[in-house]
């Protein structure tokens, strides 16, 4: 396997479980030392553990990124441990209960744009100082197929995932003469534990087919980390405010 993260920092967010865990696993074994950044304590020190038993180099911060204490905590504790930060994965993310504008409460709105907006934002707010300092970053959102239509998830969830586009195109323009690259993917269906409350359905995608038959082929976390990974190296130098959907298809139909 190419080593071409050796000597880059890279933060996952979410990177306990899911997606995030199939990228945190990627980029060590692509060389670079990786920051597990998750809410569950368990899933981020087993995400560790695996790392570090392949070989690689990898450290747990547990909290809710929704919190600002917590996303400064992780950035000085990255910096400090570590030198500093090439690569932040803005991964970690919640569902709504497919809920329409009319339903939404607030705080479930709240929760949701909290999380999957928010915290990505404060994220990105605290790392760019240090990858600006460098010269040189790259910053991947994962946003979802929510992002780019209405018909994948309630309206809280959508509405974040809308946000998250506005926040890597503007990422993308505002950093584009700085040796800072932002992007996004837009994952369709994908086999997870994704936190979803679906009003008693144990899986989203039975609601989301119900109103949306494209939804294709259901992917493997570890198909989202080859893209994803991608997005943050090298080999995508001129990439940027791209939102690259990792879907079956889906959006295209
Ligand atoms: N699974 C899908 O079908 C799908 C589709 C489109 C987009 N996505 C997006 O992919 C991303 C990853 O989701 P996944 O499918 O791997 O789900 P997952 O539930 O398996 O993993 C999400 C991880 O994020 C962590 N997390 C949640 N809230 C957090 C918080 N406040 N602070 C810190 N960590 C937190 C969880 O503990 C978990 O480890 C999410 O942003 C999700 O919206 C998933």
């Amino acid at each position: 396997m190419t080593k071409d993260f050796q000597g880059k920092v890279a933060i996952v967010t979410g990177g306990g479980a899911g997606i995030g865990r199939a990228t945190a696993v990627l980029l060590a074994e692509r060389g670079a030392t990786v920051v597990v950044a998750d809410l569950h304590a368990q899933t981020s020190t087993e995400a560790v553990a695996e790392i570090t038993a392949a070989g690689g180099v990898a450290m747990a911060i547990v909290g809710d990124l929704s919190d600002q204490t917590v996303v400064d905590n992780l950035v000085s504790e990255t910096v400090d441990t570590f030198g500093g930060v090439d690569v932040l994965i803005n991964n970690a993310g919640i569902m709504d209960d497919m809920s329409g504008p009319h339903e939404v409460s607030d705080a479930l709105w709240e929760r949701v744009l909290r999380v999957n907006l928010s915290a990505p934002f404060l994220l990105t707010r605290a790392v760019v100082p240090h990858m600006l300092s460098r010269g040189h970053g790259a910053i991947v959102n994962v946003t979802s197929e929510a992002g780019l239509r209405g018909s994948a998830a309630g309206t809280a969830y959508t509405v974040s995932k809308h946000g998250l586009i506005g926040l890597t195109r503007s990422g993308a323009v505002i950093y584009r003469d700085k040796g800072i690259r932002v992007n996004a993917v837009a994952p369709g269906g994908v086999t997870t534990s994704l936190e979803v409350n679906v009003k008693g359905d144990a899986m989203g995608l039975a609601v989301i087919g119900g109103y949306n038959a494209n939804v294709g082929r259901i992917a493997a976390a570890t198909e989202l980390a080859e893209v994803i990974v991608f997005l943050a190296s090298d080999a995508a130098s001129n990439v940027n405010g791209a939102v690259v959907p990792v879907d079956n298809g889906w959006s295209a139909v």
